[in-house]
């Protein structure tokens, strides 16, 4: 199944001397959940913040401080890190580090590493969460050493507009851990499977209007979706994500196109397409409109209101047609929400809709279907064969799906 592309990666922490670093502690705690093997390695001011202790509880192995490099096992302390790195991750990042990581500077452990990766396309993944007083940020001195490491291929993420130690509110607050580790798990993905493929999935509801201040719509969450999303730049593809209505946030690294209405993800749909390898459709289309919104709110005093409803497009069905002429996307993946008959109405709209995979779910299920985390539901090919798969997480069914989309897309091709 395609994985997280943070387990077992092997990553080290820089941590430097910024108020932030108390929060690289939940960033190691995040990785480590993630399935990093995270080493950690804090500057003598970092050390002044947080203990090493703290590191070593959370991620089950040793921190070190800039003393270590004198002990022991000095002379192959930082060769043996860098060696075995999948990446450098410094956050926070003081503008101190960002000038001795610009220079090649090495009076530390943690500088001494950074150099030891090396750099070039070869070289580890070097990223970069700047944690500083806005005007140090914005001094002309710091931004060039932004640049030249920008140029090198370091990869930063933040600093953020925010509260800052100083009092002031502005540009110099390290991002959120849970940023950090999301970008830093888009920038691990980029060599996967799918590589050069793009995957456009849409998800969630859509919304459509009976006059200005109400709508009809469905239970759709769009869970589902963005767990596709996910699992397709997990495994190395580009993302559009064309979306309802949701409260969801999407992943790191995606492509997004908020819509409201069927019409309106119909155009997205059709467009994105054009340039798709493949198309996954979990969105819960709503299959009818009102014929006529009203343009002024219905009031109630008018009495109780007859809706007349009109049939909305099958998006599905137009990108297909649409793939006569474009001959994209290659696969079209569809989503059926059954009460009833599920393979056989699956069947039924594989083949009207021009499907290579459909994946079917009773929704009347109490632990599958709207709103929850589960689903249960059985995989139908366009061949004819038919794959059920026991109760699993929706992110789980998602690394499934896109699992069997790889061979249907032969990514080699698109390298
Ligand atoms: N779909 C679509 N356009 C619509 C309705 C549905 O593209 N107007 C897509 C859905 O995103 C899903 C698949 O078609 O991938 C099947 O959707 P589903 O709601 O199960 O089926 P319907 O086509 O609406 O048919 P029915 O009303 O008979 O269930």
């Amino acid at each position: 199944m395609t994985q997280n592309p943070l387990h077992k990666k092997n990553i080290i922490l820089g941590v430097t001397g910024s108020i932030a670093a108390y929060k690289a502690a939940d960033l190691a705690s995040k990785l480590t959940q993630n399935g990093a093997i995270v080493n950690v390695i804090l500057t003598d001011a970092a050390a002044k913040f947080i203990s090493p202790l703290s590191f070593q509880s959370v991620t089950g192995q040793p921190a070190y401080i800039s003393a270590d490099l004198w002990g022991a096992e000095a002379h192959v302390l930082h060769i043996g890190l860098a060696r075995k790195a999948d990446a450098l991750l410094i956050a926070p990042a003081t503008a101190n580090t960002l000038a001795k990581l610009a220079r090649g500077g090495a009076d530390d452990l943690l500088s001494l590493t950074a150099l030891a990766l090396g750099s070039g396309p070869d070289a580890p993944l070097l990223m970069i969460a700047p944690a500083m007083d806005a005007g140090m940020y914005s001094h002309a001195a710091t931004q060039e050493n932004v640049e030249i490491l920008t140029r090198r291929g370091a990869v930063f993420i933040g600093p953020e507009e925010g509260h800052l130690a100083s009092g002031l509110v502005a540009k110099g607050r390290m991002s959120e851990p849970i940023q950090i580790l999301e970008h830093l798990r888009y920038q691990l993905s980029r060599s996967g499977p799918l590589k050069g493929c793009h995957i456009t999935v849409t998800a969630g509801p859509t919304q459509e209007d009976i006059d200005p201040v109400r709508f009809l719509s469905n239970r759709s969450t769009g869970k589902q979706g963005y767990a596709l999303a996910q699992a397709a730049l997990d495994a190395g593809a580009d993302v559009t994500l064309i979306s309802g209505p949701t409260h969801l946030t999407p992943p790191a690294g995606t492509r997004l196109i908020h819509v409201r209405t069927a019409i309106e993800m119909q155009h997205a749909t059709l467009s994105a397409s054009k340039t798709a390898d493949a198309l996954i459709m979990t969105a819960a289309v709503a299959d009818f409109r009102p014929a006529q919104p009203a343009e002024q709110k219905i009031k109630k005093a008018k009495g109780v209101l007859s809706l007349p409803l009109m049939q909305n497009p099958d998006i599905l069905a137009a990108v297909n047609q649409q793939r006569a002429t474009t001959l994209m996307p290659k696969i079209l993946i569809g989503f059926a929400a059954e009460t009833q008959s599920l393979t056989s109405n699956a069947e039924d709209k594989m083949r009207r809709k021009g499907l290579n995979l459909i994946v079917a779910n009773d929704v009347s299920a109490r632990d599958a279907g709207f709103a929850v985390d589960t689903n249960r539901v059985t995989l139908l090919y366009a061949d004819g064969h038919q794959e059920e798969l026991p109760l699993m997480s929706k992110l789980e069914i998602a690394a499934a799906v896109i699992e069997r989309a790889i061979p249907l897309l032969n990514p080699q091709e698109n390298v």
